[in-house]
């Protein structure tokens, strides 16, 4: 197809069918149902403002509303991780489906999957989006999708139960409605942040609560409303940011960044270092006082902080000190050993605890299969399990047994 301007002006079903192989391609879409939900739905028609090669493209997100600050609240999420998250939601024909965070175009995607047997409810905190959805859904066809307005903490219990409750904001927390309201072989999908990172999780219930069946990284705009985050966020000299999500863990900004001008201490563990993101969740859940460490290209070019800490690296931390891991290169193996980085009056008591667990991690972990994440709901035992991370409505565990 040509423009009058002479440019060559790619064709939505063209775009559609490159996404869908390049999808299949990547390992994101994984079943026919999907395909063809994915080469079904006129994506751009949900993002008009967009360019239509970013509305096709795999993995850029389309912005649709920043707050005051200029902060973005709600996106047209990838396709790419869309397709992921549907592929972990097993969704069938004739299900009832519940989408917290809208914005149309997943909805439509449920209902391809669900056909017209089936029910999705869509809901979004913000009545802008929830218009915007609406009037997309319509045009485009999917006039049967149900849109309400609503904080999704408190699920939609009009509609209940769910087969399945897809989350689409990144969450702190599992409120009890979103378990409540799923099925009896209910399925929960929902990118569910620790200590700054965020796994797109697929729970089933079992009878303690939650099973994990699939998990993998993800990236979302977070969960407003009732069920925000309770994070916490210190700032030390050059930008240096030290961040937590656990209530239990104090932050003494004067403290750490006192300790962060003494020398460091370094500590090599002599065990293998790979897999950092599962090396990471491990550590976030297992370390005594965990918080994040994050640190920009410059502060790590000038030897301030190590470069672990340009993407955000768990930190161990204490009233007046802090650790944290690093790498170095293994001659022998031609790999990495892990090693540690700590600071302040207690550097090597937190040196100590910070390498135990890395030699742990490398001997009775490491590429021994993939996670199990689990969700207790309800008060958390006492005392808390050492590698639980506690919520305000139930406590998550991982194991790798
Ligand atoms: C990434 S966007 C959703 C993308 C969408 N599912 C799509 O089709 O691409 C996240 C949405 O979650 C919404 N949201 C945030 N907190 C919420 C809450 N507590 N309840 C319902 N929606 C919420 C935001 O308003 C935003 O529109």
């Amino acid at each position: 197809m040509t423009a009058i301007d002479g440019s060559t002006v790619r064709n939505p079903d063209v775009l559609r069918e490159d996404m869908v192989r390049a999808l299949r391609d990547q390992g994101a879409i994984t079943s026919e149902p999907v395909a063809a939900a994915f080469a079904a739905v006129p994506r751009h028609r949900f993002a008009p403002e967009a360019p239509l090669s970013i509305a096709y493209d795999l993995h850029s997100t389309v912005p649709v509303k920043k707050d005051k600050h200029g902060l973005v609240i709600s996106v047209m999420s990838a396709a790419h991780l869309q397709a992921v998250m549907l592929e972990q939601a097993g969704i069938e024909p004739g299900m009832t489906v519940l989408e917290i965070g809208s914005g149309g175009v997943n909805a439509a995607y449920l209902q391809e999957l669900v056909g017209p047997g089936g029910q999705v409810t869509t809901v979004d905190i913000d009545r802008d989006i929830i218009d915007r959805a609406r009037m997309c859904l319509d045009e485009a066809g999917y006039t049967q999708v149900k849109t309400v307005v609503a904080d999704g903490e408190s699920g939609v219990p009009d509609g209940a139960p769910y087969d399945r409750v897809i989350v689409t904001a990144a969450a702190w927390d599992i409120p009890p409605s979103w378990i409540s309201g799923l099925a009896e072989k209910g399925r929960l999908v929902v990118p569910l942040t620790v200590c700054g990172t965020t796994r797109s999780i697929a729970f089933d219930r079992d009878e303690d609560g939650l099973i994990s069946r699939s998990y993998g990284l993800a990236h979302f705009v977070p969960m407003q409303g009732d069920g925000a985050a309770e994070e916490r966020k210190v700032m030390l000299r050059d930008g240096v940011v030290v961040r937590t999500d656990d209530g239990r863990v104090s932050l003494n900004a004067r403290a750490l960044d006192r300790a962060l001008g003494t020398p460091q201490l370094v500590r090599w563990s002599g065990a293998a270092y790979d897999l950092p993101d599962e090396l990471d969740l491990y550590l976030t859940l297992n370390l005594s006082s965990v918080a994040r460490l994050h640190a920009d290209k410059e502060v790590i070019e000038r030897g301030l902080v190590e470069a672990s800490a340009r993407l955000g690296v768990p930190a161990l931390v204490s009233e007046d000190s802090i650790a944290y891991r690093t790498r170095r290169a293994n001659e022998e193996t031609g790999g990495y050993e892990s090693g540690v980085i700590a600071h302040g009056p207690q550097a090597e008591a937190l040196a100590d605890e910070y390498s135990n667990l890395l030699r742990r991690w490398a001997h009775d972990h490491r590429r021994r299969g993939v996670a199990t994440f689990r969700y207790l709901p309800g008060p958390a035992p006492s005392p808390l399990p050492q590698d639980a991370v506690l919520r305000r409505h139930g406590i998550i565990t991982a194991t790798w047994r």
